[in-house]
């Protein structure tokens, strides 16, 4: 490598101004006078030439210096180094046939460098900002600004923007009006965890950090706003996995005099113009539908991936009063036949016994169906009369392996349900490019909480049970179902949402079940609670994930990629580092003290 005799000083960017992107030119601008700007990518030294690919955010543009049009900037271009900021003016030249780069869109041409100005130098990065990398993902948080300079993680932002200008488009082009919400509130609850933000004004007190605006989203229905949407943070202070934040982005949305159907339906037209605008993929509406229960029926899982069959069949009825105890006594038998999954190893099957076991399983019973045998350790219990049984539920085909799970139903169904996807991805059932949405209805209102003994409610408590159904609060509350509806796509819930309660009495009764009594719903909920009693309209409403719905149409695996600056899996900033400890001055303010060592007793 030649070290420039003559020292390369950064300049200030001047009246210099871009005139293209670095995606931009190709042969129609050949002999033009351009001006580019950005990072120095690569710099091969040819002697006698310097060539630079040069990048910003839209690409990559080839730059050449040469002695013919500048031998001084040639000498000093020596000097460059990956990373380096520089702005470039020059003349726009076709390639040789033999150096043209098929792979690039600027691939046809390069500039030939007339002038240029080093804007700043770079440190040599921590690692290679390129898609081709395989820096720890800790690393490439903590410089996030680097990660964030590689073309696929750019081009995620970029297509997250481009998703949210078009559900905005759709959002306004049908009536919804965009209102803000407090983040310093009350919050309503959804389940998870508060983070509470300490009142200085107010000594003692503290906000809650909204997990969704769904109250405020309610009370602007009250208020006569009839549609609104919002693209929205909301905070949830619970155990993050490759599709959970701690901070995340709803596209929350809530219509005025409208039912189940009104709101499905919108929300039908937003993403089916989010896919045509943003990825050009025409998805069929209406969407399909299943009910919460034939969805756990047949999946397992309330939130189906319809993209395969491999359903579960319940062979309760067939094993009812098998000779194998573990089926004899279940409350709940289902089995799932995987076509040429006979050729499993009893390694993989162990495999598949462990995962099952996250589930709450206790063991993984299966048969595999060869030609004149049926080879399983529960094979020698079944009756003639139950292989033929099995083999009609099944549709049982030689080489296929059949997989059970014998006992509570929730265990059978999330067992069985998640073991459903695994295979599914072993066995490469899972066509590509494939968007199949599906909406699951009919939930139950009500769960039973085992730990406090006591119903909560399934979504919210604001949601409206069915028609009829209030009066099963009281008589059999497991047996309401809730006016509510998620949205599954590929296997991923990416929205939920449902019809309000909109009197103040039914808000009250609902409340009252839930074993929240009046002073609390008062101290808690006064403020809806009166609200509905001014004539509120009835509403409903849904709201998306954002960032699973992006991670999905964007093909990436979580949603820490399509986030600019996401947290840790434990809820941490590494390049802020935040969360982190303040002053002891600050805690003062708030009044605020802290144990001698903060997480112990
Ligand atoms: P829900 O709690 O179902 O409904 O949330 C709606 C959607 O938000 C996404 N989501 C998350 N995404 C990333 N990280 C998280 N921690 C996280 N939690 C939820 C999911 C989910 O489907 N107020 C109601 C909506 C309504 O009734 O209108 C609500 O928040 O994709």
């Amino acid at each position: 490598m030649q070290e420039s005799k003559i020292e390369l000083q950064v300049k200030p960017l001047g009246w210099w101004v871009r005139s293209h992107f670095c995606d931009e030119l190709g042969i129609d601008n050949v002999d033009q006078q351009v001006c580019l700007m950005g990072w120095v990518q690569y710099r091969r030294d040819h002697g006698g030439l310097i060539f630079i690919d040069l990048r910003d955010r839209k690409g990559l543009t080839q730059v050449v210096f040469t002695p013919d049009f500048n031998a001084q900037a040639l000498e000093e271009a020596h000097g460059l180094r990956s990373e380096y900021v520089m702005a470039i003016k020059g003349i726009v030249r076709e390639r040789p046939k033999d150096m043209i780069n098929p792979n690039l869109k600027t691939g046809e041409i390069e500039v030939a460098v007339t002038e240029f100005r080093l804007l700043n130098r770079s440190k040599t990065p921590p690692f290679i900002i390129e898609d081709r990398m395989d820096a720890a993902e800790s690393l490439r948080l903590r410089y996030r600004y680097l990660d964030l300079r590689r073309p696929s993680m750019s081009g995620n932002i970029v297509f997250r923007s481009r998703a949210v200008q078009a559900v905005r488009d759709f959002l306004h082009e049908n009536d919804f009006i965009e209102i803000e919400t407090p983040i310093l509130t009350k919050s309503p609850p959804e389940g998870a965890r508060d983070f509470l933000v300490p009142s200085r004004l107010n000594q003692g007190q503290f906000y809650a950090l909204p997990q969704s605006p769904q109250l405020f989203k309610q009370l602007l229905m009250c208020a006569g706003m009839d549609r609104y949407y919002q693209v929205v943070k909301c905070f949830r202070d619970e155990d993050l996995r490759s599709d959970r934040q701690p901070e995340f982005t709803q596209v929350d949305l809530e219509m005025s005099f409208a039912d189940e159907e009104g709101v499905m339906s919108m929300s039908e037209g937003l993403i089916a113009s989010l896919f045509k605008k943003v990825l050009d993929v025409d998805m069929e509406t209406p969407f399909t539908r299943l009910s919460y229960a034939q969805a756990v029926a047949e999946y397992g899982l309330d939130k189906p991936d319809i993209r395969f069959d491999l359903k579960l069949r319940d062979v309760t009825h067939i094993v009812k009063g098998s000779n194998f105890r573990l089926f004899a006594e279940a409350d709940l038998v289902k089995a799932m036949a995987v076509p040429g999954g006979g050729m499993l190893s009893r390694k993989d099957i162990d495999d598949y016994t462990d995962f099952v076991k996250i589930y709450g399983a206790r063991g993984l019973a299966w048969i595999k169906i060869r030609e004149n045998e049926w080879q399983s350790p529960i094979a020698k219990f079944l009756t003639e009369e139950e292989r033929s049984g099995l083999s009609i539920e099944l549709d049982l085909q030689e080489g296929d392996i059949v997989f059970f799970q014998a006992g509570l139903p929730e265990v059978v169904n999330t067992a069985l349900g998640n073991l459903r996807v695994r295979l599914a991805e072993r066995f490469d059932l899972i066509p590509r490019d494939v968007f199949a949405p599906v909406w699951v209805t009919d939930f139950p209102l009500l769960e039973w909480d085992e730990e406090e003994k006591r119903w909560v409610a399934r979504h919210h408590p604001f949601t409206s049970p069915r028609d009829g159904h209030f009066d099963l609060l009281k008589t059999d509350p497991g047996q309401a179902l809730a006016r509510a509806y998620d949205l599954v796509l590929n296997g991923n819930e990416i929205g939920g949402g449902s019809i309000r309660i909109h009197n103040s009495r039914d808000q009250q009764r609902m409340f009252e079940v839930l074993g929240i009594n009046e002073s609390e719903a008062d101290s808690k909920f006064g403020f809806l609670l009166q609200a509905l009693e001014y004539g509120a309209p009835p509403h409903g409403g849904v709201a998306f994930g954002l960032d699973r719905l992006i991670m999905l149409m964007s093909g990436t695996s979580s949603i820490r990629e399509v986030i600019a600056f996401p947290k840790t899996q434990k809820a941490a900033c590494v390049m802020t580092e935040a969360p982190s400890q303040v002053s002891p001055g600050q805690l003062r303010e708030l009044g605020l003290k802290l144990r001698d060592k903060p997480g112990q007793g």
